[in-house]
């Protein structure tokens, strides 16, 4: 077990709030990363599994995407240990919420990851009797429908869109290649079809489909509507590969968006794609983006391409204490011009210093933190 304290370093986390209720048994933790930039915003999970150290990590994580989109949030991360299929799980996330009511929503915003649905949300605001103390409710309650919308997918292909300019190798006609067909997959499809670009191959957890002369974006959109993952089987186009073979099939951007460490040490040698867009979290190792790098294919990284939800949360968290809803086109548009100007200032970075787009944009989330540290004195001047 690890001490909480050895956990801190010279970012944070600031502050680590683990509370309890003897009834219901809820156990859970809260931690605050980082707060220079804003207050603390990160989404919220339930899984028996949840641990004070797993917690912490994600909120540093996102410590670095708040500040590598530069929106004025900071990292923040909370996790109740429960199982979210439990009968009592209305009660144990009631329980939770009354006992971080001297953080929530003042230095912690509530928000929906593993395990927590968009009525979780709903229970938290009714709780603590103040809209304002969860994101990610349903539409009828005002709140932004982040998957529905595609906000994340839209991004990832924007991002690409940027990417393959910046690199001299336009998108319309570049053959994708797209591990994944969820939330963030199918909806970087659609945006990918839509900017012209050809999809070669797709996959699922039931399977991968490739076409070399192109899928038919809008029929596999209509299949996954009907059939989930397995699209691939009940109505497949193409010809079928092995999973994982995804990875590797001939294509000019290939976009893992579906598990951590698919692409590593082993596979590296084998992509051809020139451009690797991360949908997913943390998709490729770090030794194999060294390969990548000496191979001269560009990783565009993960908390640069699948932004758009985050810019999606800044926008509901804004509308919490609103009667309006937020307005979707504008959604759309600012994900659209964070994510091009970030890709390009990562990459335009990773150039001038020779290093990794990950270190670059590290690198640059770092000094913006540190920069907002200074001025607040909470490092020397
Ligand atoms: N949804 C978001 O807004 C968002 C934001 C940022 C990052 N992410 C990350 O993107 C990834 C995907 O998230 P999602 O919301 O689309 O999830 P999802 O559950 O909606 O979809 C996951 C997809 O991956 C497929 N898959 C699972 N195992 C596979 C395998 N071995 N081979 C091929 N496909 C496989 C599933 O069948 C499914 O199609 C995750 O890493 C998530 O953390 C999601």
């Amino acid at each position: 077990m690890t001490d909480a304290l050895l956990l801190v370093d010279d970012w944070g986390p600031e502050k680590i709030v683990v509370v309890s209720h003897r009834r219901t048994g809820m156990k859970g933790v809260l931690v605050i990363d980082n707060t220079a930039r804003g207050i603390g915003k990160g989404g919220t999970r339930m899984s028996p599994h949840v641990s004070v150290e797993e917690i912490a990590r994600l909120a540093r994580v996102m410590t670095w995407k708040w500040a590598s989109v530069d929106l004025f949030y900071g990292g923040a991360k909370a996790g109740v240990v429960a199982d979210p299929s439990s009968p009592d799980k209305e009660a144990i996330l009631r329980a939770f919420a009354r006992a971080l009511s001297n953080e929530v929503p003042r230095e912690y915003v509530m928000g929906l990851d593993m395990g927590l649905t968009e009525d979780d949300a709903a229970i938290v605001q009714d709780e603590l009797g103040d809209r304002g103390a969860a994101v990610g409710t349903p539409e009828h309650l005002g709140g932004v429908a982040y998957d529905r919308l595609g906000v994340t997918g839209y991004g990832v292909a924007e991002a690409a869109d940027a990417a393959a300019d910046f690199l001299g190798r336009p998108l319309a006609g570049a053959r994708i290649a797209i591990q994944g067909f969820g939330a963030v997959g199918n909806a970087a499809a659609r945006r990918f079809a839509e900017l012209g670009a050809t999809v070669v191959a797709v996959s699922t957890a039931k399977g991968a489909l490739h076409d070399p002369a192109g899928l038919d974006v809008p029929a596999l959109l209509a299949a996954r509507e009907e059939h989930g993952d397995d699209l691939v089987s009940r109505h497949p186009q193409g010809t079928a590969i092995p999973s994982g073979r995804e990875l590797t099939v001939d294509c000019d951007i290939l976009v893992p968006a579906a598990l951590q460490d698919v692409i590593d040490e082993d596979n590296a040698p084998d992509i051809k794609a020139r451009l690797v867009v991360e949908g997913a979290n943390l998709p490729t190792s770090p030794r194999a983006q060294e390969i990548l790098a000496r191979r001269g294919v560009t990783v565009l990284p993960d908390f640069v391409a699948n932004a758009g939800g985050v810019v999606a949360a800044a926008f509901a968290m804004d509308s919490r204490y609103s009667g309006f809803r937020p307005g979707t086109p504008a959604i759309f548009e600012t994900i659209s011009d964070r994510l091009r100007a970030n890709a390009v200032t990562v990459l335009e970075e990773a150039r001038r210093r020779d290093s990794t787009p990950h270190t670059a944009g590290r690198t640059l989330a770092e000094e913006r933190v540190r920069t907002a540290m200074r001025s607040k004195g909470r490092i020397p001047r």
